[in-house]
């Protein structure tokens, strides 16, 4: 895999006059776009702005002929046999939410999750619970990333409904057993939905081969465009759900008084929907194809082993999740004593153009059990190579470096700290280079500039 050439592809990494190439390392949370997609997405609003299933015109003929061989991509990516399977949403969220809000619960029935979800696979349960009864279950999972059986086994036989864990991690990039949890779940009666997430941009899943009934996907992270998600269900999956959303292209006709839901997939997808989004996220799996996530996440396990072996010897460096990066390829989370993770994500920013993120990473509770503030993760994708690794442990050592050693608040630390070398970093608005030492208020007392959306909300 030529990391060179595939950086060429992706416009956000051109070195540009007033800004030397980032070192983008935040792909966990949005992936960047390569030029096929753009270029995708261009097309559609210049050569053919339609709308699909309504007109007649040879626009909106076009862009039904797109959007549905995007379904048929998609099936195909995720290794399922029947495109209506498919279902073209806004995000993962929205794709959890679906199911969350479309099975029919009764009283008592049980959800079991991990006990490190992202937020968006915990609340729609919790809503759950106070609106209609259901019980949530948690499996505790290991600190070092291995699976135990057995007390997945212990929840099942207690009688579950619905098995909704995550595929990989966004919080520490361990990945689960797939196929054996579905195994046991079916083999128990129980429903099975994996948040696909942060493991559909990387490795290949084969969603009908695994058993897998529901699994949610977010285009953005797997080089389409933001707002872009996928649900690929079961034809029968999908047959159990009554849709979150109800209007304009859902039925195939109404009265006054009542009306016909169309078939699957069609029911689900609501109004005048994301096409340029759906046939970008067609050319991002399309160029990932090509790419091959084989080689994609040989990559990563590479890039992230530097990171790793590099920073291991850092008595002050904790990473978090499996030591092994083969088991987390796309993710290096850690701490760092005495200081506060978003303090240190906008030094490394600030100095040295390395952008990861800091905060609570969408799993508050992991945190609040912990008494953790948050942390730090770096995530890798196909076009990271090994000098990004190294721009890392560059900037993360200057930090060790600037900031003492001693295990204190983080903000205080950071604000007595001098700036960052200018030299090892771009030189942006004046003052700018200072920010994580000049101005982060203390934690808990107040909204923060420029960090605000790193406060761990996300
Ligand atoms: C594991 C996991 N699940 C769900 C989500 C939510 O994704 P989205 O905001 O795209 O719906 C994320 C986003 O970071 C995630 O990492």
């Amino acid at each position: 895999m030529n990391v060179d050439r595939i950086r060429s592809d992706f416009p956000a990494l051109d070195a540009r006059a007033d800004r030397p190439p980032p070192v983008y390392l935040d792909s966990a949370c949005m992936s960047l776009v390569p030029r096929p997609v753009l270029r995708a997405m261009e097309e559609y609003y210049r050569d053919y702005p339609g709308c699909a299933g309504r007109s007649l015109h040879r626009f909106a003929e076009e862009v039904g002929r797109r959007y549905e061989a995007a379904r048929s991509a998609f099936a195909r990516f995720l290794g399922r046999d029947d495109p209506r399977g498919i279902i073209f949403l806004r995000n993962a969220t929205e794709a959890i939410n679906l199911v969350g809000q479309g099975l029919a619960w009764s009283r008592g029935d049980r959800v079991l999750i991990s006990d490190q979800e992202h937020n968006s696979n915990l609340i729609v349960w919790q809503r759950l619970v106070a609106e209609r009864g259901i019980r949530i279950e948690v499996l505790p999972l290991s600190a070092d990333g291995s699976f135990e059986t057995e007390l997945l086994e212990r929840h099942l036989a207690g009688g579950v409904r619905l098995v909704s864990l995550f595929h990989t991690s966004n919080l520490d990039g361990r990945s689960l057993p797939v196929r054996e949890v579905t195994e046991r779940a079916h083999d128990h009666g129980a429903l099975v939905l994996f948040d696909g997430c942060q493991a559909a941009p990387h490795r290949a899943v084969d969603l009908d081969r695994e058993g897998v009934d529901y699994y949610a996907v977010s285009a953005h992270k797997m080089l389409g465009p933001t707002g872009t998600g996928v649900l690929a269900a079961t034809p029968a999956g999908l047959e159990r759900l009554r849709p979150l959303l109800l209007g304009g292209e859902t039925v195939e006709t109404s009265s006054l008084t009542g009306h016909t839901l169309r078939p699957v997939p069609h029911r689900f997808e609501a109004g005048l929907q994301n096409y340029a989004g759906v046939i970008g996220s067609h050319a991002a799996i399309d160029y990932l194809a090509r790419v091959g996530l084989e080689a994609i996440e040989a990559q990563q396990r590479e890039v992230n082993r530097r990171v790793t072996s590099a920073l291991e010897g850092e008595p002050r460096i904790h990473p978090i999740g499996p030591t092994d990066p083969a088991e987390r390829p796309s993710i290096y989370a850690f701490t760092i004593d005495g200081v506060d993770p978003n303090d240190a994500a906008l030094f490394l920013d600030e100095g040295h153009r390395v952008m990861i993120r800091s905060g609570r990473h969408c799993v508050h509770s992991y945190y609040e059990s912990r008494g953790l503030p948050g942390n730090l993760r770096a995530s890798f994708y196909l076009y990271n190579g090994v000098a990004d690794a190294e721009a890392l442990v560059r900037g993360v050592r200057e930090l060790l470096e600037r900031l003492p050693g001693r295990p204190v608040s983080g903000t205080s630390a950071a604000r007595r700290a001098s700036p960052p070398r200018r030299g090892s970093g771009p030189s942006r608005a004046a003052g700018s280079t200072g920010a994580a030492a000049r101005s982060v208020p203390p934690r808990r007392t107040g909204v923060r500039g420029r960090a605000g959306s790193a406060r761990g909300s996300g």
